[in-house]
């Protein structure tokens, strides 16, 4: 069987996709914002199912809004084979990060059925809701209800920064409907797949297409609320302070000593972001909310990272009389690629003539938590410089269209079998 992926029509759409985004032009290149249930993010929801109904796929949202895109199978009672990723877009992100596996898997499943290929199970395509933590603070949300990895009663009392609570912002865009109902049954999936671009420089660096992903790393993220004491920047004297952004900065120091002294380089940490009460610049702030995202592939490392800083706290606490309290927002175990699919992988690389290598994912990705419930692997490609999150991330067509095509074949071969 021939597979042709059409570039053309691959190309053009991700550049519509990208056109549906809050962020302001920029110079450094297409700059997407695209924040889960937001008028932006729903119209790319609208514009991704009408070109799946083109298709002729059959289409269901569940009610956190994760939207499932099926080709029966010729035997429908088999557990299908999954594919899919993410379209929204953390601020000032740019155009390839989640959407080459949306839009890339949706042209995986065209070029099989233009070939004339008639899977024997049923392959899905799924658009993920909010894989990003923008508005929520906390990632893969609609793959960890998915997978039963996240409560329904805490993931609907989510609050956003408008302290709107996920309920309330999904019943609005249209998603209604327990969370309970979202969870799928352990092996929904017979095998699971998820495109992506590297996020990293290794496989552009090393002249590769494609990164077979064997494992994603561990990601953890924690809240940090401090409270001083504020006042006047001109009356309230230095010794009388208690100035809850200087206690932030050296916790944000701390993160970077203890996160740099493990000597891993698969130890990263990093405070993205702070809210700083009142945020007036002649106001001494009174308090802070640090977010710490802390990743690390061996989940014991990533541990002893954070009890350093809570050391570090609890110095930092009694020196200034600022207090300092801590929420888990996640802690989360890494996950294993399915030998399987990575076998199938490697033998359709060969095939086709294609180098690759087998790499870990130090990004996380919701096939993180699909692993909970299937079998996955994930395939990685090349983007330029190893940027993402960024408006100058970069995949060329070429490197799309490689991946595709590997996506295609192995999705070929499994829902034959
Ligand atoms: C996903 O966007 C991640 O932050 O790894
Ligand atoms: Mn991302
Ligand atoms: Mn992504």
């Amino acid at each position: 069987m021939k597979i042709a992926v059409n570039l053309d029509r691959l190309s053009s759409e991700l550049e519509d996709l990208a056109s549906f985004s809050d962020a302001p032009p920029s110079e450094e290149g297409t700059a997407v914002t695209r924040v889960v249930f937001t008028s932006t993010d729903l119209e790319a929801r609208t514009f991704l199912e009408t070109l799946a109904e083109k298709a002729g796929l059959r289409i269901r949202r569940d009610a956190v809004g994760n939207i499932f895109f099926r080709w029966e199978g010729s035997d429908p009672s088999l557990a299908p084979i999954g594919t899919g990723s993410h379209t929204d877009a953390i601020p000032h992100a740019g155009m390839y990060d989640g959407t080459v596996g949306v839009l890339g898997g949706l042209e995986a499943i065209r070029a099989l059925k233009e070939a004339g290929f008639q899977p024997k199970r049923s392959i899905e395509l799924l658009m993920f809701t909010s894989e990003e933590p923008t508005r929520f603070g906390i990632g893969c949300l609609g793959s960890r209800l998915l997978s039963g990895t996240l409560s329904p009663e805490k993931a609907d009392a989510l609050i956003d920064k408008h302290e709107r609570t996920l309920e309330e912002v999904r019943t609005a865009a249209g998603f209604s409907g327990g969370l309970d109902t979202v969870k799928l049954p352990a092996g929904y999936y017979h095998h699971w797949l998820e495109l992506h671009i590297e996020q990293g420089p290794l496989l552009e660096r090393e002249g590769l297409p494609i990164g077979i992903v064997t494992a994603i790393a561990a990601p953890a993220s924690y809240k940090f609320y401090l409270e001083g004491f504020g006042g006047h920047a001109g009356a309230l004297l230095m010794p009388e302070r208690k100035d809850a952004l200087c206690a932030a900065a050296e916790l944000i120091l701390s993160v970077e000593r203890n996160t740099l002294a493990t000597g891993a380089i698969d130890t990263v940490g990093t405070v993205g972001t702070a809210q700083i009460h009142p945020g007036a610049v002649n106001s001494v702030p009174s308090r802070v909310t640090l977010e710490l995202d802390l990743r690390d592939i061996d989940p014991a490392r990533r541990e002893s990272v954070i009890e350093a800083v809570r050391r570090d706290i609890a110095a930092i606490q009694a020196k200034r009389g600022v207090t300092v309290r801590e929420e888990l927002v996640n802690a989360d175990p890494p996950a294993t690629s399915d030998a399987t699919i990575v076998a199938a992988l490697e033998e359709v690389c060969r095939d086709a003539k294609i180098l690759y290598k087998k790499m870990v994912s130090r990004a996380y990705h919701d096939s993180l938590f699909m692993a909970r419930i299937s079998p996955i692997a994930m395939i990685f490609i090349p983007c330029r410089n190893g940027v993402s999150h960024r408006p100058d991330e970069y995949a060329s067509p070429e490197a799309i269209g490689t991946g595709v095509s590997v996506l295609a074949a192995a999705m070929a071969r499994l829902a034959a079998q």
